[in-house]
C-alpha cells in the first residue's frame, strides 16, 4: 500500500538558476544535531563538509571537538579516545544495528545521508512525513509503539512525531515552528545527499553560455565563408 502523495513544495533549490538556501542548511543542521541525531546516523558527512557551506572553519572545528572519537593503535598498541577533528565523520547514535533496533522497539532508524535520493518523492516526501502525523481515521487500529502517518507507505511508522513548535532555538532568530524546522532539516538533508548541486547548476549555466556563443560564432563564420556564392 502506498502512502499519501506529498504536495510539491517550492524548494529554493528547485529552480534552474537557483542553489541551496544556505541559512536554511545551517538551521537544518541544528535540527539534525539536536533532534534526529539521537536516532539517525549521517555516515557520509564529515565535519569538514560543513565548512563554507553552513559553518566557518572555526565553528566546525569547535563542533567536532565536542565529540569523542576512538583512534589508534598508539605506540603501545592501545586504542584511545580523542576529541573530533574536521576530517572525522558525523558520530553515530548507536554502535551497531542491533543496538539501534533495541532502542527503537525493533525498528531500524535508517542512515539519513542519502534519504532524499532514496525515497520516492524525495524532499517533498520527508517534509510531508515530518509534518504529517495525525489521528488515525475511524476504524484503523494502530498497534502499541507504532504511529499513524498517512504519508508513510502502509500508514504506520515506528518513528513518532519528533518536531513540535519551539523545539529548537535558532541563532538567527527564525521562529522554530514545526514546518520551519521540517523545511530546514529537509534542506540540510537534500544538501547532504547532493552537495555538488550548487556547483553543478553553475557549471550547467556556464556550458550553456559558452555553447551558445560558439554556435553564434559558427553561424557567422558559415555566412562569411559562403558569402561569395549566391
Ligand atoms: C525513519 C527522518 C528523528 C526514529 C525515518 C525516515 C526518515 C526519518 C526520512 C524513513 C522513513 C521511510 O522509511 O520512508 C527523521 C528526521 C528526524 C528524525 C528528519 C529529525 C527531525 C528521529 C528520532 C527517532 C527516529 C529522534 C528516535 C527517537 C526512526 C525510526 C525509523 C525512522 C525507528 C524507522 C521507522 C519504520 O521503519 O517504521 N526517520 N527522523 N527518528 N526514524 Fe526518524
Amino acid at each position: 500500500e502506498n502512502g499519501l502523495h506529498p504536495a510539491a513544495y517550492p524548494w529554493s533549490h528547485n529552480g534552474m538558476l537557483q542553489g541551496f538556501d544556505h541559512s536554511s542548511i545551517r538551521r537544518g543542521y541544528q535540527v539534525y544535531r539536536e533532534v534526529c541525531a539521537a536516532c539517525h546516523s549521517l555516515d557520509r558527512i564529515a565535519w569538514r563538509n560543513l565548512v563554507g557551506v553552513s559553518h566557518t572553519t572555526t565553528e566546525a572545528k569547535a563542533m567536532a571537538e565536542e565529540h569523542e572519537y576512538t583512534d589508534g593503535p598508539d605506540d603501545n598498541g592501545d586504542m584511545f579516545e580523542r576529541p573530533g577533528k574536521l576530517a572525522d565523520y558525523m558520530p553515530r547514535p548507536y554502535p551497531n544495528d542491533e543496538a539501534a533496533r533495541a532502542g527503537n522497539q525493533g525498528a531500524l532508524p535508517p542512515d539519513l545521508s542519502l534519504m532524499v535520493k532514496a525515497r520516492h518523492g524525495g524532499a517533498d516526501y520527508i517534509f510531508a512525513l515530518l509534518t504529517g502525523y495525525c489521528d488515525p481515521p475511524a476504524g484503523v487500529q494502530v498497534p502499541e509503539g507504532m504511529n499513524y502517518n498517512p504519508y508513510f507507505p502502509g500508514g504506520q511508522i515506528a518513528m513518532a512525531r519528533v518536531l513540535y513548535d519551539g523545539l529548537v532555538e535558532y541563532d538567527d532568530g527564525t521562529p522554530a515552528t514545526t514546518s520551519q524546522m521540517a523545511k530546514d532539516v529537509v534542506t540540510f538533508l537534500n544538501w547532504a545527499a547532493e552537495p555538488e548541486l550548487d556547483q553543478r547548476k553553475k557549471m550547467g549555466m556556464q556550458v550553456l553560455v559558452i555553447l551558445t556563443g560558439l554556435w553564434a560564432l559558427s553561424v557567422w563564420k558559415k555566412r562569411f565563408v559562403w558569402s561569395t556564392l549566391k
